[in-house]
């Protein structure tokens, strides 16, 4: 790989030439198929990985067997850092939700990236802290909200995070399946179809194939009753 392919990664987006090859010396690709599990939770881990293409969703089972989305993450993401930081096993499932290509980086070779690099170091601590924020978040969200709440907050975030503004007054999202936005919010599938239909009712959003049109009146009405 060209040391300039790595300089697509936000995380690697500061480095000079030199810095860019010493990661190419050390990186790997490795891919998997829509659904192959890149680890299990509880197994030891070894490698970072940065998602250079597909998505993949960071779950917890419990104990009942349901599956709890903590993530989704795509292209520029990385995971795997906490097993490598931490020294405990992997903490969640990480599977892949499309066709997956990543960059992987063994364990030492990682560890002396972030040694000599203030700058990823830097970029991987304030993508934790993000995280223990939306973590923070959904456990407020758990605690205090009924479920219309959430998925109010779950389109809300959805919008901050990668909505397109349109200009007849809609915000397109991709839409993740209603499986897994019940995954996300903790409720059942037949519930979030429920509410979203409730929502296309009142002329709140509009779905068409993967992508869900989000009225921005309906994002105002959200943030107002959050
Ligand atoms: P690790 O524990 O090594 O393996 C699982 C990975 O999932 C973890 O590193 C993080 O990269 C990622 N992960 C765990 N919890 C969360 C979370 N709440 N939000 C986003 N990513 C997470």
């Amino acid at each position: 790989m060209q040391p300039s392919f790595f300089r697509k990664f936000p995380l690697f987006a500061d480095l000079d030439d030199r810095e860019l090859a010493s990661i190419a010396a050390v990186a790997k690709t490795r891919r998997y198929a829509k659904d192959d599990v890149v680890f299990h939770a509880d197994e030891s881990g070894d490698v970072f990985c940065l998602i250079r293409e597909g998505q993949v969703k960071v779950t917890m089972i419990s104990p009942e067997g349901k599956e709890i989305i903590l993530s989704l993450l795509g292209p520029g993401d990385f995971f795997g850092e906490m097993a490598l930081l931490d020294d405990e096993p992997r903490s969640a499932t990480v599977m892949a939700t499309e066709p997956l290509e990543l960059v992987t980086i063994w364990r030492s070779d990682f560890l002396q990236i972030l040694a000599e690099n203030f700058s990823i170091a830097k970029k991987v601590l304030a993508e934790i802290s993000r995280r223990l924020r939306n973590a923070s978040n959904r456990i407020e969200s758990l605690a205090t909200m009924d479920v219309y709440g959430r998925l109010a907050r779950f389109f809300l975030d959805l919008a901050k995070d990668q909505g397109k503004v349109l200009d007849n007054g809609y915000v397109a999202v991709t839409r993740p399946t209603h499986q897994s936005i019940a995954n996300m919010i903790g409720t059942s599938r037949e519930t979030v179809s429920r509410l979203i239909h409730d929502l296309m009712r009142q002329n709140l959003l509009l779905s068409e194939g993967k992508t869900i049109y989000l009225r921005k009146t309906a994002l105002d009405q959200f943030r107002s009753e959050l």
